[in-house]
């Protein structure tokens, strides 16, 4: 298909997630608003319609708690198509939303879109909730200076290989009975497994025992691992903010020293053994042994590694398409399962934005070809298969469009 169609569709997939203030994942599979698609979303409508970019971030941070933590969903209307829905989480807030954060993107690109498309005054109402939130991350989810997840889907790569040894240790014996939803609307071989939803369900089940306590969650919740790409993105997100700050003309002393701070501590997520950054249960100890798209994150915060990107170049060579979201050469890959494999455009997206702030055009390049001909090929599903392309999980996705426009239709690059 042409560029110029597949840009329409693009286009007519956002405008019709878009629930007026905050756009939709995909109908059906995610009915509300998520956190890190959201930004996203932002990315993409600020290709055409910039004022609707920044609303969609200010409905994002609209859901912001008191403490700083902006939830992983927003549940703004009811809907019984998804499980766990506000009455399971039940954190009580208004509007409704979950317990937990996802990935700390918004900065990242809130920066892209004022770079593109302007809008200082929208942005600078933003910057303050925004900082906010980079300190929740590091009052809330850091220990020693390790960005820290409590919940795999905090980390937004639920079932990736990276959070095994944690998740071995969470009871889900003892949840009750539940009905799962998302495998009505996908192929289930393309979802986690009931394992994993039994052990997802134990620790929202603490979260709300505890009423959504988070010094309770951190010290004493049923898993908490560092992740390498929470680390990765809240770094950059750090510096992204202090050179938004110095647009605005505010202090970026703030977001200069927990970016610093952060890369302090990235030894104690360097993994001798498998020579890669590597995500690590912080209750044990125990190195997941994964390498995983969390690695390659790297690139996006500039950390450059020689030993790590001459395995992560061997893992990239290992598949036809993209980043794989674990390495093909693991027992535990599975090409279509989630994030057990599958190349995902939104971490794709990520790692060029990091490739291109290095000037390493040929990979970046590279990295657009491959997830542009998944999108022409196979349509803008959620993730695909790397190694033959087949287009998995939801259909119509609200990201997957959002970033062929900003980036992997090649408009604002260089092929
Ligand atoms: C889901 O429901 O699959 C989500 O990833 C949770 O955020």
């Amino acid at each position: 298909m042409q560029t110029d169609d597949l840009d329409s569709i693009a286009r007519d997939i956002l405008r019709r997630n878009d629930r007026g203030t905050y756009t939709i994942p995909t109908s059906g599979l995610y009915p509300f608003q998520w956190n890190w698609d959201s930004a996203f979303a932002a990315w993409g409508f600020a290709t055409f319609d910039p004022s609707r970019a920044w609303t969609e971030l200010e409905t994002l941070f609209s859901a912001q708690w008191d403490t700083g933590m902006v939830p992983h969903i927003i549940f703004h209307r009811d809907d019984e198509g998804y499980f766990p829905g506000p009455g399971v989480w039940g954190t009580g807030t208004t509007p409704p939303s979950s317990g937990i954060s996802q990935p700390p993107v918004a900065a990242i690109l809130a920066r892209l879109i004022h770079d593109s498309a302007g809008g200082t005054d929208r942005l600078r109402a933003l910057y303050p909730k925004m900082l906010a939130w980079h300190r929740w991350w590091q009052r809330a989810r850091t220990v020693n200076g390790t960005a820290c997840i409590t919940h795999p889907w905090e980390s937004g790569r639920d079932n990736c290989p990276d959070w095994d040894p944690g998740m071995a240790n969470v009871d889900g014996s003892n949840v009750g009975p539940y009905q799962r939803r998302d495998t009505g609307h996908v192929d289930p071989s393309m979802r986690p497994g009931k394992e994993d939803y039994d052990r997802y369900l134990a620790i929202v089940q603490f979260g709300r025992a505890c009423g959504w306590d988070q010094d309770t969650i951190l010290n004493d919740g049923p898993f908490l691992m560092a992740d390498p790409a929470i680390h990765f993105i809240l770094m950059r997100a750090n510096r992204d903010l202090a050179a938004l700050a110095r647009t605005l003309g505010e202090d970026p002393a703030e977001p200069e020293a927990m970016a610093a701070e952060l890369e302090a501590a990235l030894p104690s997520i360097w993994n001798d053994h498998l020579q890669a950054y590597c995500a690590r249960d912080m209750k044990t100890g125990t190195f997941a042994e994964s390498l995983s798209s969390g690695a390659a994150l790297g690139l996006l915060a500039g950390v450059e590694n020689a030993a790590m990107e001459t395995k992560l170049a061997a893992m990239w060579d290992r598949v036809a398409y993209g980043i794989p979201s674990n390495d093909p050469a693991a027992p535990s890959f599975n090409a279509r399962r989630y994030w057990r494999g599958p190349t995902w455009p939104v971490v794709n997206a990520l790692i060029a934005i990091g490739l291109r702030s290095a000037g390493r055009h040929a990979e970046e390049t590279r990295l657009r070809a491959e997830t542009a001909a998944l999108i022409r090929q196979g349509g803008f599903f959620e993730y695909f298969d790397p190694q033959d392309g087949t287009a998995c999980g939801g259909d119509n996705f609200t990201w997957t469009a959002a970033i062929w426009l900003a980036w992997a239709n090649g408009a604002n690059g260089r092929d």
